[in-house]
């Protein structure tokens, strides 16, 4: 149940959110990328400044207008949004991280365009993976009582998948979405579960990206007492 803020009550806080997909070159015009728009960490920004936040929105590959009041920071890879996120949040009173990261990176970033071969078949892509960011964060804290926040698309078993994605990552909320062919991506409105470290659940109906938005800030105000 989404409980609206009264007034500016996060007021004096920075907070850090991430937004949108990374993308991770092949070559100077290529690159593995997911279909994450950014709407969901744009409506965090929105919602988060009009309850009187200083707002940093880490913007990964997003072409939405710029929240008013937010100062955004435009990153590429995973490992730009990292180095964005740890700079950030070492002030910040939270950080959520809604952004799509890669968990994989070509190993090799080839300087020039990667060409066909007449009667070659292609070359296999190896890949290596990117830094957890939100388990980084999440231990340690870069600030004692800092509320770190995570997102999860799944599918199948949602909410045990979410239980122990929760644990793994060592944050304090996690906002599992099920993903299906339409839901999510893309999309205006969004249905989810909010887990807490906590054991607590807190379900958001379809609605607005800002609803979900305001239940996050709803549980993360409260944490911050
Ligand atoms: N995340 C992150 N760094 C990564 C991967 C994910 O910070 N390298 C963050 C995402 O921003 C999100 C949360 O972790 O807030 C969950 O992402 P998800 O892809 O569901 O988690 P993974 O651990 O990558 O699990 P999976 O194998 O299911 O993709
Ligand atoms: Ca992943």
């Amino acid at each position: 149940i989404a409980r609206r803020a009264a007034g500016p009550d996060l007021a004096g806080r920075h907070v850090v959110i991430s937004a949108g997909g990374t993308r991770e070159p092949l070559d100077p015009v290529r690159f593995l990328g997911n279909r994450s728009s950014g709407k969901q960490g744009y409506a965090l920004a929105r919602t988060a400044a009009a309850r009187g936040a200083r707002v940093t929105l880490i913007a990964a590959n997003t072409s939405l207008p710029d929240p008013a009041g937010a100062d955004v920071v435009p990153v590429g890879t995973a490992v730009e949004l990292r180095e964005a996120v740890l700079r950030a949040a070492a002030d910040a009173d939270a950080v959520v991280m809604a952004a799509a990261v890669a968990d994989f990176r070509p190993a090799v970033y080839a300087a020039g365009k990667i060409k066909k071969k007449d009667d070659q078949e292609p070359e296999p892509i190896t890949l290596v993976r990117n830094p957890d960011i939100l388990a980084e964060i999440s231990a340690p804290r870069a600030r004692p009582g800092q509320v770190v926040v995570g997102f999860a698309a799944e599918t199948d078993d949602v909410l045990a998948n979410g239980r122990a994605k929760l644990k793994r990552k060592g944050c304090d909320f996690l906002v599992v979405n099920e993903v299906g062919e339409r839901k999510t991506f893309g999309a205006e409105e969004n249905e989810a579960v909010v887990l807490g470290a906590d054991g607590s659940e807190t379900p958001v109906p379809h609605g607005p990206k800002e609803a979900l938005a305001d239940t996050v800030w709803d549980l993360v105000a409260e944490r911050l007492g």
